[in-house]
């Protein structure tokens, strides 16, 4: 099964509008738009999405996406943005669980789940994270973690709903640390969502849902990371602040 991989740049809080230009500028010298079979997104910060939008100016081959979103439609939900507002904007993904969601605003599956049916709902691709802390792994909770959380987070989704969206495995411990999981261990994690996926949806929705790496990917070791089979694409946070460091990731993917 050949899945498109899908490399993503997930800026947290940095980058404002102005540093999105510049970003975008340095990262059109890298003349992207040739390099073919990878899937390129940006994800900024709410407030930088226009910037992002007009620096594109029109170009396809970069999509936008932003890093979380409302569980309801509209209303008395102060601080809140909406499917339907992403949508208006020229959204095209939405991050939702990422582990920080998860760890400093309380995120839970149950919750998460909500999310990822607004945005099925509206058109938008979901981006599910989930991974396991480093506590969890010393445990021996690895499966037991990740189980939970595809089948909480996707449950009472189609097959084909699944089968279009992405999940981000991000082992917690590997974020912002510098410490990335080896090819070995990230292939087997990757290989045991993909099998529980398979359990719960079936065998097309597991053969197609792109599955990316994300935790201290960068230049250096996306491309022992992106070839193991069931690693579709990386999401990226540290090493995507620099239009060099994310172009060298996509190339990485595109071989
Ligand atoms: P990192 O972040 O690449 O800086 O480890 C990845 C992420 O949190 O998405």
């Amino acid at each position: 099964m050949s899945r498109t991989p899908i490399i993503a740049a997930n800026w947290k809080m940095n980058m404002g509008p102005q540093e999105a230009k510049e970003f975008l500028s340095a990262f059109k010298e890298e003349k992207l738009c040739e390099c073919k079979g990878v899937e390129k997104v940006i994800v900024p910060p709410f407030v930088t999405i226009p910037a992002v939008m007009e620096a594109l100016n029109g170009c396809q081959c970069i999509g936008v996406g932003a890093q979380d979103v409302s569980d309801h439609d509209n209303g008395a939900f102060t601080g809140e943005i909406s499917t339907a507002m992403l949508s208006e904007i020229g959204c095209k993904y939405v991050v939702v669980g990422h582990s920080e969601r998860r760890q400093y605003h309380g995120e839970t599956n149950t919750y998460i789940n909500k999310k990822i049916k607004k945005a099925l709902a509206a058109g938008l691709v979901p981006i599910y994270c989930i991974g396991e802390t480093l506590a969890q792994r010393e445990a021996g909770e690895l499966e037991k973690i990740l189980r939970s959380q595809v089948e909480e987070g996707l449950a009472g989704l189609s097959d084909e709903q699944v089968a279009g969206l992405v999940i981000a495995y991000e082992p917690v411990w590997a974020i912002g640390t510098g410490k990335t999981a080896s090819a070995t261990d990230a292939q087997a994690a990757h290989a045991f969502i993909r099998s529980v996926v398979k359990e719960t949806f079936g065998t097309d929705a597991a053969d197609k849902v792109r599955i990316q790496y994300g935790g201290s990917v960068k230049p250096a070791n996306a491309s022992e990371l992106m070839a193991c089979p069931d690693i579709d694409g990386a999401l990226v946070g540290g090493a995507a602040l620099k239009a060099a460091s994310f172009a060298a990731i996509i190339r990485a993917a595109a071989i």
